[in-house]
């Protein structure tokens, strides 16, 4: 089943259960203070809090084109995509759990619509929060029972089948104020082997990637204001509704029987129209996912008036062609490598979307490819200078403050300069080029703040580089988790345990420790919720320049007193008596640990004799 195909079918589906078929609203939304549309049920706001009457009926359904780019770092692992279209079904004050529930799994299961095994189906309710005075979704939990009890199945919480989980994975509301509640998600289960480095036991919200969340139906009963104090309320809805959200590519996956979005019909298409054979898809997945991606985000917001610029929606735009080009440059694609596959993506959805003939997308590709390319020239001949410069020298080394300087000339990602680097035979030191990043940030930033008063931020967009941020804010979450990693492992393995080295990529962390034995599940375990815990403690990140004499006295951890120079820098975090962790480091970090996120290993393994290899990310 084609994702064409599979859109049809739900929209078909919903249909037959008397609702009207609604058309996609724009990606631009008409409520101007968010960016982009990012899930179906925005536009329809105001009929969920009863605010306006829906033409249409009390019964929706459709299919609605979205667009998150806070994952965009993430593109091109396997689920990660920036554009989407989001498969919804609502009620207005109509019908509630119990059918919303049936239908769901009826057309999952069903043999004359989805057909999916209903062994691989399992699902999630909420556990009820005392905070929010919202109990425990026992209704769903019977609806759930009786769905399943209809085929024979026996589904139940002490089987497994149900699971119920807090608020933070089983309710659902927009950042901000609006309708909002408890929801049941829905699961499929691939089958994959459980990868225990993620916890003993494997379930539905587990991330080792066994269960993919393939739905998800939000019971909307309240509505979120705000306090008046800075905090919100959560107060009954008149009207009960229903909202449902299903991942189009994400279904389409499933049901084609693939491993990742980018192998489903219409990527697979895109991707095959730019394939260079010489470096093929199957050496570089990544950058073929992104190009296909950024491309096919890039006709939709053309398409709903969006052009590329410096500022809000146009600068995302932009953004996402600049990062395509440069990839498609790494590959040593043609010149109008977008051509293809915006074609392709034309053909493909245009019976659905309306969507701006092909020639004109292409002119505004063109011309955002051409005023990029005449920097870019300069740049690679800039690129080309330094390098010949640092091979003369031992180091091999291109400074930091040299690299950022051409991203800053040339619009060069630092990316596309590691590429260009590793062709070169040169490294490029990465950790200045971010110091220099910080800084010019925080220059640009009290300046923008000087200027308009605490809503800079927004006007200069155009200064900021919404993906190198995003790059940034990661990096240095993740200095700051190595120091609660490096803590948590002393506290667990003993003293003895000593940095060996550490790299931070903005998906990863690396951290090399002294360690002999192989970690225990049980202690890796320990370490990540003890790091975890110290992240939910929301502790201070202290910074201060101190002598290095001064720092030795303090207790900061230090790996080679020789290699530092007089005054050194010091990052303490939670209170200086009873710090949980003190280091001599570079930076950057948070100013305190709640905003690092959760903290996952992903992998313990040798190093070398004696060292032991730690890898983890936050999410
Ligand atoms: N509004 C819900 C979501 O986006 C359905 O997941």
């Amino acid at each position: 089943m084609t994702l064409n195909e599979t859109r049809q079918k739900f929209l078909d589906f919903f249909r037959a259960k008397q609702h009207a078929i609604i058309a996609s609203a724009s990606l631009v939304p008409e409520d101007k203070t968010v960016l982009f549309v990012t899930a179906g049920m925005q536009p329809l706001v105001p009929y969920l809090m009863g605010e306006k009457k829906p033409p249409d009926g009390a019964r929706l359904a459709d299919a609605q084109k979205c667009l998150r780019t806070d994952d965009i770092l993430e593109v091109g692992d396997n689920r990660h995509h920036t554009f989407f279209e989001m498969l919804g079904n609502w009620s207005l004050g109509d019908y509630f759990k119990k059918e919303s529930i049936a239908w769901s799994f009826e057309l999952l299961t069903s043999k004359d619509w989805f057909g999916i095994d209903p062994a691989k189906i399992y699902v999630t309710v909420f556990e009820g929060d005392a905070s929010l005075g919202v109990p425990q979704d026992d209704e769903s939990i019977e609806y759930w029972k009786e769905a399943f009890a209809s085929i024979g199945m026996d589904a139940s919480v002490e089987n497994g089948r149900i699971r119920m989980y807090p608020k933070k994975k089983n309710w659902w509301e927009l950042p901000g104020t609006g309708p909002c509640g408890p929801d049941t998600e829905i699961f499929y289960d691939t089958g994959k082997e459980h990868d225990p480095s993620f916890g003993e036991t494997c379930h539905q919200n587990c991330d080792c990637g066994r269960f993919v969340e393939i739905w998800n139906n939000v019971f909307m009963e309240y509505e979120k204001k705000e306090d008046g104090s800075g905090g919100y309320v959560y107060t009954p809805l008149a009207h009960k509704s229903v909202d449902t959200g299903m991942g189009l590519e994400r279904i389409a996956m499933v049901l084609q029987g693939k491993e990742t979005v980018f192998e489903t019909d219409i990527f697979s298409a895109i991707i095959a129209s730019v394939e260079n054979k010489d470096i093929p898809y199957a050496h570089e997945e990544r950058r073929y996912r992104i190009i296909a991606d950024h491309v096919r985000a890039a006709v939709f917001l053309i398409s709903d008036g969006v052009l590329p610029s410096n500022v809000d929606r146009g600068y995302i735009l932009r953004n996402l062609v600049r990062r395509a080009i440069t990839h498609a440059k790494i590959l040593k694609l043609a010149d109008d490598f977008y051509r293809a596959p915006i074609e392709r993506i034309h053909t493909y959805y245009q019976a659905q979307y309306h969507l701006l003939p092909t020639e004109e997308i292409l002119s505004v590709i063109q011309k955002e490819y051409s005023a990029f390319m005449h920097a870019f020239e300069k740049g690679m001949k800039e690129f080309h200078m330094l390098s010949e410069k640092v091979r003369a020298t031992e180091a091999h080394m291109i400074a930091g403050k040299d690299a950022f300087d051409l991203q800053q000339t040339f619009g060069f990602r630092l990316e596309l300069m590691l590429d260009l680097a590793k062709d070169a035979g040169v490294s490029i030191d990465e950790k200045g080029f971010w110091e220099e990043y910080k800084k010019h940030q925080e220059v640009s930033r009290a300046g923008a703040e000087k200027k308009f008063g605490g809503h800079g931020m927004k006007l200069q967009t155009g200064e900021l580089k919404a993906a190198d941020d995003a790059e940034l804010v990661k990096v240095t979450r993740l200095h700051t988790a190595t120091h609660l990693l490096q803590a948590a492992l002393r506290e667990v393995l003993g003293d003895h345990v000593r940095q060996r080295g550490s790299d931070i990529t903005a998906e990863r962390l690396r951290f090399d420790f002294i360690h002999t034995q192989k970690m225990t599940d049980e202690e890796k375990k320990k370490v990540e919720d003890i790091v975890n815990a110290h992240i939910g403690e929301a502790l201070p990140v202290v910074h201060k320049e101190m002598a290095i004499d001064d720092a030795e006295k303090t207790g900061a951890l230090m790996f080679d007193k020789e290699k530092y120079g007089n005054t050194v820098s010091v990052y303490t975090i939670g209170n200086e008596e009873n710090a949980i962790s003190k280091e001599l480091c570079g930076g950057p970090h948070v100013d305190n640990t709640k905003e690092i996120g959760h903290f996952t290993i992903v992998k313990e393994e040798a190093s070398s004799a004696g060292v032991r290899r730690i890898r983890a990310t936050i999410a």
